[in-house]
């Protein structure tokens, strides 16, 4: 059976644009899929520049809780933390000695930092090494990215042929898979939601601290009476996106109509989202008020992983001479 592989960063709570645009694509697919399917949370990566301990660990946290809120089915999918199966530093010592050290330096992820190389870690020029190691532990013969990961990808690639031509066919090498962006979901500046953009929905959050995210939403000026334009207003367009099309003919209507003001329509946009993701809301705070269950939940898939990885490992060290 094809292996898919990919791994999700672990950088915080996500938000309605992760969710809609990756999360919920990924678990519909995992359940229509027949592939063997692994998904992991990246938290080493995190360490080229994260010193916080406790954010390491809620960002971890908070980023399976949001997957498994969102229905991740842990028994089709291998889905582990990547710190959990250590195996894959050692891994990533081999593969680095196999890498010519001029692919780091024209990695885009360090090249856009090499003006300022005194500020830069070993472990960020190293960070495409981990990531091959992700991937050729697992035999993956998939790996969907966005288009920002396809060096990375390149890399992967390059490292694994360089390995097999030395020591065999002891790697798989992977295809790479460049995910079109399927939608673009708009923060509450009407910007692409970003976290680095601080506009952001979070759909997980307290009612309170939701409705305070809706009502930041900005909107124009025309006052309450005056017929709206749904076509150029943000509220608007997130409704759009989870709303059925009665209820959105209905909403287009209000704003053409006149009489209608944006309070509302904020209104209308956070009854939707709490309707919307009742569900995971609740089973998110479950989770996160539950770190044991988690654990346990993360526990099944780091069990899975590792024996695989295990057996990878074994290939290596014995082509390598250490076994
Ligand atoms: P951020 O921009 O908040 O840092 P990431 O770059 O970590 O988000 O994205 C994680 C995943 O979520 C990626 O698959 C990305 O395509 C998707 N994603 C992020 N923001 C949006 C958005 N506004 N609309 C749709 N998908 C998004
Ligand atoms: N570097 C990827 C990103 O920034 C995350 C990642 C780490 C990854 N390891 C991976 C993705 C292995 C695919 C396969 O999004």
């Amino acid at each position: 059976m094809t292996r898919v592989l990919t791994g999700i960063q672990s950088t915080g709570v996500p938000h309605l644009g992760n969710i809609l645009g990756a999360i919920r694509p990924a678990v519909q697919l995992s359940r229509a899929d027949k592939h063997d399917a692994f998904l992991f949370i990246a938290d080493m990566h995190a360490f080229t520049s994260v010193r916080d301990p406790q954010a390491i660990r809620e960002h971890g946290h908070a980023v399976a809780a949001a997957w498994l809120a969102c229905g991740l089915d842990v028994e089709r999918v291998t889905f582990y933390r990547q710190s959990d199966v250590p195996e894959v530093t050692e891994l990533t010592w081999y593969l680095g000695c196999m890498t010519p050290y001029p692919m780091l330096a024209n990695a885009h992820s360090f090249k856009d930092k090499s003006d300022r190389l005194s500020e830069v870690n070993a472990g960020l020029f190293y960070y495409p090494v981990l990531m091959a190691a992700d991937i050729l532990l697992y035999d993956a013969d998939i790996v969907p990215v966005g288009k920002d990961q396809k060096q990375h990808l390149e890399i992967t690639r390059d490292i694994a042929a360089a390995f097999n031509r030395q020591y065999g066919e002891v790697l798989v090498v992977p295809e790479a898979r460049i995910d079109a962006q399927v939608m673009i979901v708009p923060g509450t500046d009407g910007r692409k939601m970003s976290k680095s953009y601080d506009n952001v929905l979070n759909v997980f959050l307290p009612e309170k601290e939701l409705k305070k995210q809706v009502m930041s939403i900005v909107t124009d000026s025309t006052p309450l009476e005056e017929p709206k334009d749904p076509d150029k207003d943000h509220v608007f367009a997130l409704f759009k996106l989870l709303a059925s099309e009665a209820d959105t003919a209905t909403m287009r209507d209000n704003y053409e109509r006149g009489g209608y003001g944006y309070g509302h329509a904020k209104k209308e946009l956070l009854g939707l989202l709490l309707d919307t993701f009742a569900q995971e809301r609740q089973l998110f705070q479950e989770l996160m008020e539950d770190r044991d269950l988690l654990e346990e939940r993360l526990r099944v898939g780091a069990e899975k992983a590792r024996t695989v990885a295990q057996a990878t490992l074994r290939r290596v060290r014995q082509a390598g001479g250490y076994a």
